[in-house]
């Protein structure tokens, strides 16, 4: 049975599509079969996977609002040497479904309820969330068994983060007893400044959640990868970015 991962941090910028193309990748690169579903209507793990947002169809609006089947929803053989890679896509569409679906009947459950049909058939499925504490980012948290938390090494690492680790505890006893804390990760550290170090211990001095032993530095190819619309391992396997995302795939991997 498939292990359900939600990339969320309610900041913008932190690197959670980067960790979402680049973790699921690098599964998939394992052998591993993976899902990746894009919750964020700016479609930035679309477009980083290079699907065209503006044109795509069958996107998660379409699963949500009930217009189409999970299995019309997945994108197959996306990117050429990943064959055990698959995407749901989003685009702005999915903007409008949060006020089209306030009425709905258990809200917080219809992406769990749609995934339902096909986590069997993946080892690994990723969701990419939005940057916000909304009710796609409740879905996303919903469907998931873990939540992994990017922090960008930056000064203001910890404002937000105690929100959102109550967001998650709310969930868990609200909505999903089962949901678990994956872990923090932190993503652009710069080997060059103190201030990464810093972070890093003063984030680790005020949580108690898991932390990854990997560390992701800030490397230039990592954001130069989705204008060709490939993951990091297909851009340039040997960067420093690639290799760290391969190594935090397999400590995903020694977690499960
Ligand atoms: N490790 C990194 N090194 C360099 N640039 C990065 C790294 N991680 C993310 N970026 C860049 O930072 C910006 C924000 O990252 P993104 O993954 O889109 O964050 P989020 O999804 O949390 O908004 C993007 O332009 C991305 O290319
Ligand atoms: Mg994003």
């Amino acid at each position: 049975m498939g292990r359900i991962i939600a990339v969320a941090n309610q900041k913008g910028g932190v690197g959670k599509t980067t960790t979402s193309i680049n973790l699921s990748a690098a599964l998939a690169e394992t052998g591993k079969k993976v899902l990746v579903i894009d919750t964020d209507p700016q479609g930035n793990t679309t477009s980083g996977l290079g699907l065209d947002k503006n044109s795509v169809e069958n996107t998660v609006y379409e699963l949500m609002l009930d217009e189409s089947d999970i299995e019309e929803c997945i994108h197959h053989e996306i990117i050429d040497d990943l064959p055990t890679l698959d995407i749901i896509p989003a685009n702005i569409n999915l903007s409008a479904a949060e006020i089209e679906l306030i009425d709905a009947e258990h809200k917080e459950y219809i992406l769990k309820e749609a995934v339902k049909k096909i986590m069997d058939s993946y080892d690994y499925i990723i969701i990419d969330c939005p940057p916000s504490l909304s009710m796609l980012t409740v879905n996303a948290m919903t469907t998931a068994d873990s939540v992994l938390v990017p922090i960008q090494c930056e000064y203001y690492a910890l404002e937000g983060l105690s929100q959102l680790i109550h967001t998650i505890n709310l969930v868990k006893d609200r909505l999903n007893p089962e949901l678990k804390m994956e872990g923090v990760v932190f993503t652009m550290f710069d080997s060059r400044t103190n201030l990464s170090l810093q972070v890093v211990e003063n984030v680790k001095d005020h949580i108690e959640e898991n932390v990854f032993r990997t560390i992701i530095p800030r490397n230039i190819r990592l954001a130069e990868a989705p204008s060709y619309g490939i993951p990091i391992n297909m851009y340039e396997p040997k960067s420093a970015g690639a290799e760290a995302y391969k190594l935090l795939a397999e400590e995903v991997i020694t977690n499960s």
